[in-house]
């Protein structure tokens, strides 16, 4: 069945801003796809390798880091007003990727707003004192076609609050946008947060995570708290899984951790660590 596009979006002002950044650039807004990753990766592989920001008011089979599902509070509220849901694919050639998806964090969060945090190593929180739940996520995939990377930054971001029924089935519901800023909505966001992100991405390119450090360890909602590491193996074989004391990312992006073996760095993105 053919479907409408929802909500009105900005795409030839956003064009305009980006298209000097990325020469090549087009930007698509769909009503709807399966996944905006999974559709750029498509491409790619196909050898459309020019930049491209796609963005979808409803994924079917939006995905999440550690082959998780991933669905926006507006899918699972069974909003009609989307959520924001993008991908921005390019060509990249950077020495290394690691701790890209921190750089990118970064950036969303200084623009998007002072209370929103960032969890190791892909997670928006929304972190003050009454509160403390994710708000969205990035899912970075590349692949190479021909010698040339091709990098595919996706983004999850909440906007609206979730019903009162869905309040009540969730243990721990997400949260969204709104509940800073109450006019939010997903083409406002979007305007406002793809040129530093683009700008970010190019620094990265250049310079690596190292310019990010410390940015990043003063928005980290982990530092200095007791984490529990799902999916490492501890040294001492036990049943129980690791735990330590998060003490922040080294120039690589790794999570530091201090453990009664000493401290650990975590490279992989195949561990989940969450607070004790
Ligand atoms: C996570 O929290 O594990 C990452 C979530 C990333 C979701 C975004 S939504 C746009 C893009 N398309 C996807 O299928 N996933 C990413």
């Amino acid at each position: 069945m053919f479907k409408n596009m929802v909500l009105q979006w900005p795409a030839e002002a956003i064009w305009e801003q980006l298209a000097p950044h990325l020469p090549g650039l087009t930007v698509e807004i769909l009503p709807e796809i399966d996944s905006t990753n999974t559709e750029l990766m498509r491409r790619a592989k196909a050898g459309q390798l020019e930049p491209i920001l796609l963005v979808a008011e409803r994924q079917t089979a939006g995905r999440g880091r550690l082959g998780r599902d991933w669905h926006t509070l507006s899918q699972i509220s069974e909003s009609t007003v989307p959520s924001l849901t993008f991908s921005l694919g390019l060509p990249l050639s950077p020495l290394d990727l690691s701790g890209l998806s921190l750089a990118v964090g970064v950036s969303l969060a200084q623009s998007l707003h002072p209370n929103i945090k960032l969890k190791w190593p892909n997670d928006l929180w929304l972190s003050d004192d009454q509160d403390e739940r994710k708000l969205g996520g990035i899912l970075i995939e590349t692949t190479m076609l021909n010698g040339q990377r091709f990098v595919v930054v996706g983004v999850g971001i909440n906007i609206h609050a979730p019903t009162r029924t869905l309040e009540h089935q969730l243990r721990t519901p997400p949260t969204c946008l709104q509940a800073l800023r109450p006019s939010s909505t997903a083409p406002a966001i979007l305007q406002g947060i793809m040129l530093p992100l683009v700008e970010t991405i190019k620094t990265f390119e250049q310079a690596g995570f190292a310019p990010f450090q410390a940015p990043f360890n003063a928005l980290d909602v982990l530092r200095n708290r007791q984490v529990i590491l799902n999916g490492f193996e501890p040294s001492n074989k036990s049943d129980q899984p690791q735990t330590g004391k998060a003490v922040g990312v080294n120039k690589l992006g790794a999570l530091l951790v201090l453990t009664n073996q000493g401290e650990i760095a975590i490279n992989s993105g195949e561990i989940s660590v969450r607070p004790r």
